[in-house]
This record gives structure tokens, C-alpha cells and sequence, in this order.
């Protein structure tokens, strides 16, 4: 058994044992020097050993540039007397160091002045090259500690795309240089809605928070180095309360509304009018504003859940729907969608909705339809035969906002697109993503219990050929890998809530919907303070 998660594609131990102490010299050919660093940096911080950069490539170990390895892929050989690595790009080379350091216990030997390798061949390379997760940062904001402390995570499981979502009913959280209200009024709301779906309890303390354009800047750039790409989302028509609270005019009857507090709230139905001029004017704005943030060649829309009860009573709805002879309201939604996407084109970005968009016809050829709805869709599988792509979020698989007890781990571990009535074989399914949604995750700590370890069953399972894949297998490496996360300081879910029996799973979802979003995380309180006494 070899100790990765991710598992890689192909892997065969050998007989020996490197060993790294400060004096191992590391070489890098110029292309992947960065990632020499990177190697070397993180194994100073997780264990205090730093080995020796050096320019001769006689090093120890060595980083060897080569053109016919995959993208983000890597060849790894290690014996008792050296290392070599090599790949064709900063990712699969950032991604060899990644694996020596998990394989060396890095993070587990902070007082030994060696570091030990069994020798072994490893030929790896993903199986998606979309290998997402979701942060939701309107719900509730975190912050650029806790965004990198994820960032890190995601690049030591080889995830490579972090999908922000940053705007929300419940808050705007990125500065906009040209609609300053966004922050102004946008990123604040009076309090926060504390207990469960079903019931309104609001804790009423002032709630704000957003990132700088600056801040952004440099989350992009820290994520850049890790081969993770950030695709902002910004959700429009809908969920769209708190630009609509900023800025009245973007709504079809421009009445003031305050920032929604309550998910459920009656003013998180009013979205953006779709026959106003502004409202265009506005999207192609802050799209021209993140396409100066975000180099990436996508950008988010949302797209999902527009109610369209303000465009059956707006003249200027109406009006489009005449002029363009559109069936209905879903058709104008379509024909939103399509000048946005025409406008990001344009950009050379790609639009991604939520895969309600599939229901206009008509719907431009690049955009690409992200399934999640619990529902099936088989517009999802007729976008794809049309050439569209998709990525992959299928609900019971990657909704970690969920409890355990309805999205248990062997859920994301053993999701396979014939799940959703997809081919495997369909090149146009980018990949798959999870998604932390933060209605009910109010700290670090519960963000780790929803995340952990989920995250790396979602990396499995986004990397490793189907092939190569073994729940039970899987779950012992886990089980061994438990002391990193430990010494991380990372609140995972306890191993005996990961696949919660069929009482407590039916006990647990309606509670969690309900009563009490917070019923299975408390149960995890006890475990972790009863896992501190018995440390001490
Ligand atoms: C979603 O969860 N509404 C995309
Ligand atoms: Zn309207």
C-alpha cells in the first residue's frame, strides 16, 4: 500500500530507502525551478529540514524537464541513492514534490533531522483536469487566512480550481471600483439567520466583510503558484439581493430593499430585470472589473434558482419577450444568459451556470452546464451529446454543506458519472467539484468538520482512474493519514461519522432541515472534547 491520497494511476515499490536530511542537494531544470522551491519551502515548514538548492544537475535530487509527460502529469522514480522528477510543466513537477513530501510524513517529523522515502516508481497524471470545490463566502465570510490555509489543502490533494462564490441574497464580498455601494451596502447586513431552514432565528449582530481588490490580487497569485485556478462566481439574475439592495435600479420595479438576512426571506425572489439596459450595463461592467482580478478563462454566473415572478408583472420583461417572440419567461432567462455569455466570449472566458440554465433553448454552444440539482436532469446529457461540457456536483455526492448523514464520505468516494446518466467516456465532462456552501458553517472549525475528509475522497475521486479505486482501501490510507490533519490543527469529521447508519442518517435529515442544521456538528463537539482530554 502506498501512503497518497490522491492514489496514483500506476505505482511499484521498490527495495531501499532514501534519505533527505538539510545537506540533500535539489536541482531543477530553469522551467521547474519554481516548483524545486515550493518543494523545498514546504518541507522547511512542515518538519524544519531544509535541503540544499543547488545548480548541478549531479543533485540528489533532481527535477528533470521533459516535454512528453502529461499535463499536470509526473514520472517519479526514487531509489536509495536519488530522486528523480519528471514533467513537462510547473503542475505535474508542483505535484511530484507534493507526493515526496506526503510519502516523506513531512508534516509529521518536525523533531527528526532525517527524512526517509522507500524507493518506488510513480507514473501519475489526473483522470479530470477540472478538480474543483466550492467556497461560498457570502453566507459568511472567512477571510484570506483561512482561503489559503484551504488553497494549501486543495494543492496537497492535487485539487486545481477553486470556484469562489462571492456574491449572494446574503452578502457581496469583493470590492468594485465602480459600483462602491456594492461593499458600502452590499458586504453588510444586520444579522444572520442562525438555526435551520425551517426556522427564523436571526442572531442579530451586524454581520460585514469582503475582500479588497488588492486581497484579491494576491489570493490569485498565492493559488497561481499551487496550479489552482480561481473562477469567481457571481451570480446574476438571481441571488443577486445584495447588488439589488446597493443598487435598486437593477431590479424590475426599483423599490429599496435591505440586504436579506433569512434564505427564505420574500425579497430573495426579486432578481435583475432583464429588459433594463442598466442591468446589462452592469454586468458587463463588474465582468470587465473580475476579468482584470481573475485571469481565469471561465467565469461563473450562477444561473440557478431565479424565480420569475417579477418578469411576469415588469412591461420591460415583457416587452423583450415580445420583441424577440421568446415561449416565456425561462426563454428570457436564456436570452440573458446568452448576451452574457456572448460578452465573456468576447473576453475569452467561458460562461459556467448552475444546469437550470439548460432549460432556455437556444442556449450558446460554449457554455458549460455545472449539475447539481437533486433532481435528474437529461438536459445535462443532451447538452453534452451537442458538444456543451459540464462539471460534475452531483448533490449526494459533493454537497459537503450537508451533513455526513446525507452526503456520507463512501458517497464521494464512489461517485462515477453513470450515476447522473452520463458516459464515462465523454471527454466534455471537465470534472467534478465539491461545494461548501456556508448557510450553517459559521467558523473555521465547522468548515473543516464539513470539509475533512471529504476533501480527500473528492480528490480521489477526481484523480485516480476508476481503476485504481477502493473504498475500503481507501479508507485505510485515510485512517493512517489522520495524524497530518491532526498536526495541522484541521477539525475533521471523526471516523465513526463518516458513514452514519440508515437510523440516524433519516433521524439527522430531517432534523438538519427542519429544527436544528447544527445537530450532527455538535455531536462532533463531544468527540473532539473528549479527544483533547484524553491527549492531555
Ligand atoms: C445550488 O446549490 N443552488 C447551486
Ligand atoms: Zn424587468
Amino acid at each position: 500500500m502506498i501512503h497518497l491520497i490522491p492514489r496514483p494511476a500506476f505505482y511499484e515499490e521498490k527495495y531501499g530507502e532514501f534519505v533527505l536530511n538539510s545537506t540533500t542537494a535539489v536541482y531543477a531544470d530553469p522551467p521547474l525551478e519554481a516548483a524545486r522551491d515550493y518543494f523545498v519551502q514546504s518541507i522547511e515548514k512542515a518538519c524544519g529540514i531544509r535541503p540544499a538548492v543547488v545548480v548541478s544537475d549531479k543533485a540528489a535530487i533532481r527535477f528533470l524537464y521533459d516535454v512528453r509527460l502529461p499535463k499536470e502529469g509526473y514520472r517519479l522514480e526514487c531509489t536509495s541513492e536519488r530522486i528523480i522528477v519528471q514533467a513537462s510543466s510547473h503542475a505535474g513537477a508542483l505535484y511530484a514534490g507534493i507526493s515526496i513530501r506526503q510519502l516523506m510524513l513531512a508534516e509529521l517529523m518536525d523533531h527528526a533531522r532525517v527524512l526517509t522515502m522507500h524507493a518506488v516508481v510513480i507514473e501519475d497524471k489526473p483522470r479530470y483536469e477540472w478538480r474543483g470545490l466550492l467556497l461560498d463566502e457570502s453566507r459568511n465570510f472567512f477571510g484570506p487566512v483561512t482561503v489559503k490555509r484551504l488553497l494549501d489543502m486543495m494543492a496537497y490533494h492535487k485539487l486545481n480550481v477553486l470556484h469562489w462564490h462571492l456574491t449572494d441574497n446574503e452578502g457581496w464580498r469583493i470590492e468594485s471600483k465602480k459600483y462602491p455601494e456594492l461593499t458600502e451596502v452590499g458586504s453588510k447586513r444586520k444579522g444572520t439567520q442562525t438555526k435551520a431552514w425551517g426556522k427564523k432565528d436571526v442572531e442579530w449582530i451586524p454581520y460585514d466583510g469582503y475582500y479588497t481588490q488588492a486581497e484579491i490580487k494576491e489570493i490569485v497569485a498565492y493559488a497561481e503558484r499551487l496550479n489552482i485556478m480561481i473562477v469567481p462566481e457571481i451570480d446574476m439574475p438571481a441571488h443577486l439581493g445584495a447588488a439589488i439592495a446597493s443598487y435598486p435600479e437593477l431590479s424590475c420595479r426599483k423599490l429599496p430593499m435591505e440586504v436579506p438576512i433569512l434564505h427564505s426571506d420574500p425579497n430573495c425572489s426579486i432578481i435583475a430585470c432583464a429588459g433594463d439596459d442598466f442591468t446589462f450595463k452592469f454586468a458587463y461592467d463588474i465582468i470587465d472589473e473580475m476579468a482584470s482580478l481573475f485571469p481565469a478563462p471561465y467565469f461563473h454566473i450562477g444561473g440557478d434558482e431565479a424565480p420569475k415572478k417579477e418578469w411576469k408583472k415588469c412591461p420591460k420583461c415583457q416587452a423583450v419577450i415580445r420583441k424577440y417572440n421568446l415561449k416565456n419567461e425561462e426563454e428570457l432567462q436564456g436570452y440573458f444568459n446568452n448576451k452574457i455569455a456572448l460578452y465573456l466570449k468576447r473576453k475569452g472566458k467561458r460562461l459556467i451556470g448552475w444546469n437550470e440554465v439548460l432549460k432556455a433553448e437556444g442556449l450558446e454552444h460554449s457554455v458549460i452546464a455545472q449539475y447539481w440539482t437533486p433532481l435528474k436532469d437529461p438536459r445535462v446529457a443532451d447538452h453534452l451529446r451537442n458538444g456543451g461540457s459540464a462539471i460534475l456536483s452531483k448533490h449526494e455526492a459533493f454537497y459537503f454543506d450537508m451533513p455526513y448523514a446525507m452526503v456520507p464520505l463512501r458517497n464521494t468516494y464512489r461517485f462515477e458519472p453513470e450515476q447522473l446518466g452520463l458516459s464515462n467516456r465523454n471527454d466534455d465532462i471537465l470534472g467534478v467539484e465539491g461545494t461548501l456552501w456556508t448557510e450553517w458553517i459559521m467558523t473555521q472549525e465547522r468548515l473543516d468538520f464539513q470539509t475533512y475528509p471529504r476533501l480527500e475522497a473528492l480528490a480521489e475521486t477526481a484523480w485516480t482512474p476508476a481503476s485504481q479505486k477502493n473504498y475500503a482501501e481507501f479508507k485505510e490510507r485515510l485512517v493512517k493519514f489522520l495524524p497530518v490533519l491532526d498536526k495541522l490543527g484541521i477539525t475533521y469529521c471523526p471516523s465513526h461519522m463518516w458513514d452514519p447508519s440508515l437510523w440516524r442518517r433519516l433521524r439527522v435529515t430531517t432534523k438538519f432541515h427542519v429544527s436544528d442544521a447544527h445537530c450532527e456538528y455538535r455531536r462532533a463537539l463531544t468527540h473532539y472534547k473528549w479527544k483533547k482530554k484524553k491527549s492531555k
